[in-house]
């Protein structure tokens, strides 16, 4: 049985990827630092698959410890997650973000040149294009001038992973998440935001439940058909089934390069507003939002042409928008 390394594993997208990938049969070794979720996650997802992971509370900056797990096990891919990844946070803690974003990547990259380890996918973004020039977003548009820290890590991430594949024969992937959003259908997983939220979705559904007084619409002035700036909001579990097409790329040795990266989105683009309508109408109730002043760094537009990820990847999204905000709210009711 092929065993997989999942930093991050108990995380929002990193929790139900390791379900997909105990679905498709793979041995799961999974570190987390527990520093943006909480341990239960790892009963949960034994809960749904009936398997439980391997499991380390480990910060991925501690090398010794991470030549200690990988002394302990023969890995055979590693889909890398942990970071921190709040954009706002990012702009007052740079040191941070950089230490640990970078030095966690550099360490597992070293672990693989010298253990000669293969099959390695990056967790990326789609906040690498910025603000792209054409819509949809394809993997030609130019990686441009990070508006964050946390978008910055990114893209230096993605340098340092083609930079080392292409020195040591890592095969590698990195996968551009646009906007992921919804829950597991078990509703046993989700998103677990700690504090206030920064993202959309998190943010409706926690108004919605009364836990915040009303939603803030960031700018209405855009130049989009109804002025709210447009997203690719994509099911968690649909992008968590892209890292599992991507790992079987990689196994099979399908492709020759060495380093290759995929646009993973739905590839339809959604306002603020018709987010808000959809799930106002998915789960029959009405949201307490005002229009606001825009938000700094934000673009006006952002989704994905996905001809490239569906046709080399062999996959495609499967969740519709609606069904990924009645699961969003049918997880927060269960928060209680
Ligand atoms: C979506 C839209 C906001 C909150 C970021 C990162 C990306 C990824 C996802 C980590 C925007 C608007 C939001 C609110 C609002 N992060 N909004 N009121 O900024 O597209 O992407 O998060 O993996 O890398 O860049 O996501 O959910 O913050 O915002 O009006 O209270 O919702 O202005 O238009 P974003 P988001």
């Amino acid at each position: 049985m092929k065993k997989i390394l999942v930093t991050g594993g108990l995380g929002f997208i990193g929790s139900h990827t390791v379900v997909e990938l105990q679905n498709e049969g793979f041995e799961v070794v999974i570190i987390d630092d527990l520093s943006n979720t909480t341990i239960n996650v790892l009963d949960n997802i034994t809960s749904i698959t009936g398997k439980k992971p391997i499991f380390y509370q480990m910060d991925t900056r501690k090398k010794e410890d991470l030549k200690t797990l990988f002394n302990s096990h023969d890995i055979d891919g590693i889909i890398h997650f942990a970071a921190y990844k709040a954009v706002g946070e990012s702009m007052g803690k740079p040191l941070e973000y950089y230490e640990n974003n970078l030095s966690s990547l550099i360490y597992l990259l070293q672990e693989m040149r010298d253990r000669n380890l293969d099959n390695f996918i990056f967790s990326s973004s789609c906040t690498v294009y910025g603000q792209a020039d054409e819509l949809p977003v394809t993997e030609k548009a130019p990686v441009k001038a990070a508006e964050s820290v946390y978008g910055n890590t990114k893209q230096i991430g993605e340098e340092i992973i083609r930079d080392a594949s292409n020195a040591h024969k890592i095969n590698c992937i990195a996968l551009r998440y646009f906007n992921p959003i919804g829950a597991h259908p078990s509703i046993k997983i989700g998103e677990l935001p700690l504090g206030v939220p920064q993202n959309l979705i998190p943010f409706i559904t926690q108004t919605a439940a009364g836990i915040r007084k009303e939603l803030s619409v960031f700018g209405d002035d855009y130049p989009t058909p109804d002025g709210t700036a447009v997203r690719d909001y994509i099911h968690v579990v649909d992008l968590a089934k892209a890292h599992i097409a991507a790992l079987k790329r990689l196994m099979e040795k399908r492709n020759k390069t060495t380093f290759e990266y995929f646009n993973i989105g739905t590839g339809k683009g959604s306002s603020v507003l018709e987010v808000i309508n959809a799930f106002e109408k998915v789960n029959n109730l009405k949201l307490n939002y005002k229009i606001v002043g825009r938000r700094e760094g934000d673009v006006v537009a952002a989704y994905a042409d996905t001809t490239i990820a569906n046709k080399e990847l062999n996959w495609k999204t499967e969740i519709s928008l609606e069904e990924a905000l009645a699961s969003a709210w049918k997880w927060q009711l269960k928060q209680g």
